[in-house]
């Protein structure tokens, strides 16, 4: 049996994990992403850590090791180019790491990462064409062609959090304004949940109570649980992410025709809160609808471990070759 290990570094979390060659995840472990003040070894040292971790676990040693990171990555899988939640900027990742694990390391964007995931063993099994979208921190995308994620020439294409959906909307931590991602990720929902608390609005009054009135205390899965507990600004809330992201996934038909869309990420689990009005709003925004085929838009299966689950995979093929 050929183990992989899979390390998938988001805004917030480190997730990584053991897996086996059907997706399985065999040993789990879990740290805090370092905040993006810090300096880019200090992320290198959690990576280590959870690696080190894990090789300790295993009843067989791993054959590689794939990071999923959540940022820019080269086309050569070596470095990340430019994150912007993280601290990386030109960061050679898979030399810094392979040094220090000394294991084969492969570097991949997150969302490809899940994207492979969700193709290999998820909501995406036996779909050639696949656009994936994950909700997290930002937004992160991916394109599958015939069974390919697309890389674009660079390693950047599939970076779909920083279209700019809004002229001289809000401020991107990319740098621009109006980013997709400023409406429709984990961070929207937050920020959106906060200033209705700030503003002492009624309508967030419930919100405000779950963090005795401290805006900075609010949490996208407080907001969710409060959706699914019946606060129907908590729900309204998410029903407004959902349309944008319904809007995107439109024009990203039009750039991709693919056979299904697959929505992944922290924000996903509110399911169908988030993904009816997407669909709705897909259904409204999608050119020549009514005379051309509609690609479904899935839930991923693999929920929040996609991303560690793909680059496991993506590392173990890697090693393959
Ligand atoms: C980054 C992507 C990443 C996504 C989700 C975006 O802001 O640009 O590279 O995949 O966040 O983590
Ligand atoms: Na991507
Ligand atoms: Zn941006």
């Amino acid at each position: 049996e050929r183990l992989a290990i899979g390390v998938d570094i988001g805004g917030t979390k480190v997730a990584a994990g053991l897996v086996d060659e059907s997706g399985r995840i065999v040993q789990r472990a879990r740290r805090d992403t370092p905040h993006r003040s810090t300096k880019p070894h200090v992320v290198e040292d959690v990576i280590v850590d959870v690696v080190e971790e894990l090789v300790g676990l295993a009843s067989s040693p791993p054959v590689a090791v794939g990071i999923g990171a959540a940022g820019f990555v080269s086309s050569d899988r070596a470095t990340v180019v430019f994150a912007p939640h993280l601290s990386w900027r030109h960061e050679p990742l898979r030399d810094a790491l392979t040094q220090r694990v000394d294991l084969p390391v492969f570097v991949d964007n997150d969302a490809n990462a899940a994207c492979w995931a969700e193709h290999r063993f998820g909501a995406a099994q036996g779909e050639s064409h696949v656009v994936m979208v994950t909700l997290g921190t930002g937004i992160g995308g991916a394109v599958l062609v015939d069974g390919q994620i697309q890389r674009g020439r660079f390693g950047i294409a599939g970076e779909f959090g920083h279209m700019q959906v809004v002229p001289d909307g809000h401020r991107c931590e990319c740098g621009n304004r109006g980013c997709w991602e400023q409406y429709a990720s984990g961070n929207a929902l937050v920020r959106e949940a906060r200033s209705l608390v700030v503003a002492g609005s009624p309508l967030g009054a419930d919100l405000a109570a779950l963090v005795d009135g401290d805006p900075l205390r609010l949490t996208g899965p407080m907001i969710t649980e409060a959706a699914q507990a019946g606060d129907p600004t908590a729900a309204e809330l998410l029903a407004e992410i959902g349309t944008w992201l319904g809007t995107g996934l439109a024009n990203l038909a039009n750039a991709f025709d693919p056979g299904a869309f697959v929505i992944g990420g922290g924000v996903s689990a509110a399911g169908p809160m988030l993904l009816s009005p997407a669909r709705d709003s897909f259904r409204r925004h999608l050119s020549g609808r009514g005379y051309r085929p509609e690609a479904r838009i899935a839930h991923a299966t693999l929920g929040n471990e996609a991303g560690l689950v793909g680059a496991a995979d993506l590392a173990r093929e890697g090693s393959d070759a």
